[in-house]
């Protein structure tokens, strides 16, 4: 009999496995869906893996291994297993994972724009503080990654009003906004911008992109007064002790983060406390299980009838 197996180690209620393994069983009778380190499992049975953060070497005995499954959007916490099987790595595209994180983006880029926190601060002390409001469109977004979650926050950000521009590594046209790539395209692109939105993949390109010298490049005379990160994208894109150091300096003037160089964002983090900070528990975009349960299913299915894999990542480039 053929075998599913899982390696899933995350934390929280989406990614506790027994649930898993009902999902996919149901989804894929004639299948024995089994957890990769069970002793009982014969590696020789494996045609597939589903995966969530595996331990480095987890999938390195199934010799017969004909894809794997990421669980999640991005695959940065497998890039680095040097024994990770040589077989197609699938990731998720999901429209409900892409309208969460649009939902997210639009919130926190709304929550600065309309300067909701100051307005919080003033009604807990019960102090009528009205303030001047400008246009959607005197605020310029860049959005740093235009793949499938960038773009969709870009689009529903224009239609909001916000004059948005997107960075992507190769140069892209999309009807709507602006859209700078690549090294030579960044200084122009940040020059620009006011809220910078990155829902870029953690790559060795990217990681520590979100640096001290990035904030200097970030555009000054905005209505916002300074310029504004939300990160959404992941921890190791940014260097925390710059951000402190670039509100403190004000370079930045607020940051929404909801990925962080060390999750869970460590107790002693000055970025808990730091009255311009807003954090999320790396939750802008929980995926459906259910829905990714049957995308995967789905593509096992198909592919055993000789269909192709969708959403293969390209494993040279990271992403
Ligand atoms: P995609 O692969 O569809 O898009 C990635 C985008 O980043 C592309 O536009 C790509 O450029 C661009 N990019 C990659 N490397 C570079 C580079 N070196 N320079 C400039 N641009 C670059 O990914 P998704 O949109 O689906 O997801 C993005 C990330 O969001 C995921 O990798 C994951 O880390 C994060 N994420 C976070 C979640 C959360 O809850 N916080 C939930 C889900 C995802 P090009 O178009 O030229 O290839
Ligand atoms: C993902 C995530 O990559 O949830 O899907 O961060």
């Amino acid at each position: 009999m053929n075998t599913l197996a899982l390696a899933i180690n995350g934390a929280g209620d989406n990614w506790a496995p027994a649930p898993w393994q009902a999902r996919f069983s149901e989804r894929l009778p004639g299948w024995r869906v089994a957890f990769a380190d069970e002793a009982a499992l014969d590696p020789a049975t494996v045609r597939y893996a589903a995966v969530w953060k595996p331990k480095p070497g987890q999938l390195e005995k199934f010799a017969r291994l004909a894809a794997i499954f990421n669980l999640g959007a991005g695959v940065d916490a497998l890039m680095g297993d040097t024994t990770l099987p040589d077989v197609p790595l699938v990731r998720v595209v999901d429209p409900d994972l892409t309208h969460r994180m649009t939902e997210y983006v639009v919130l926190h880029t709304l929550l600065h724009h309309r300067r909701q926190r100051t307005l919080d601060a003033a009604q807990a002390e019960r102090r009528w503080a009205a303030k001047d409001q400008w246009a959607a469109s005197a605020v310029r977004v860049g959005i740093m990654g235009l793949g499938e979650l960038g773009r969709d926050a870009a689009e529903v950000l224009g239609r909001i009003g916000f004059r948005v521009a997107g960075w992507s590594r190769k140069p892209k046209r999309v009807p709507g906004f602006e859209t700078y790539s690549g090294i030579g395209g960044l200084t122009t692109f940040l020059a620009r911008t006011d809220i910078l939105v990155v829902l870029l993949p953690l790559t060795s390109d990217t990681r520590g992109i979100l640096n001290d010298a990035l904030f200097s490049r970030l555009g000054r005379g905005g209505v916002l007064g300074a310029p504004v990160l939300i990160n959404a994208g992941r921890g190791g894109l940014q260097v925390e002790a710059d951000i402190l150091a670039a509100l403190d300096d004000g370079r930045l003037g607020a940051a929404t983060l909801d990925v962080f160089e060390t999750e869970p964002l460590p107790v002693a983090s000055a970025l808990w406390s730091h009255p311009r900070v807003t954090i999320t528990p790396h939750n802008a975009a929980d995926s459906d299980p259910d829905a990714i349960a049957a995308y995967v299913a789905r593509q096992i299915l198909a592919h055993e009838q000789g269909g192709a894999l969708s959403n293969v990542v390209d494993r040279k480039r990271g992403y």
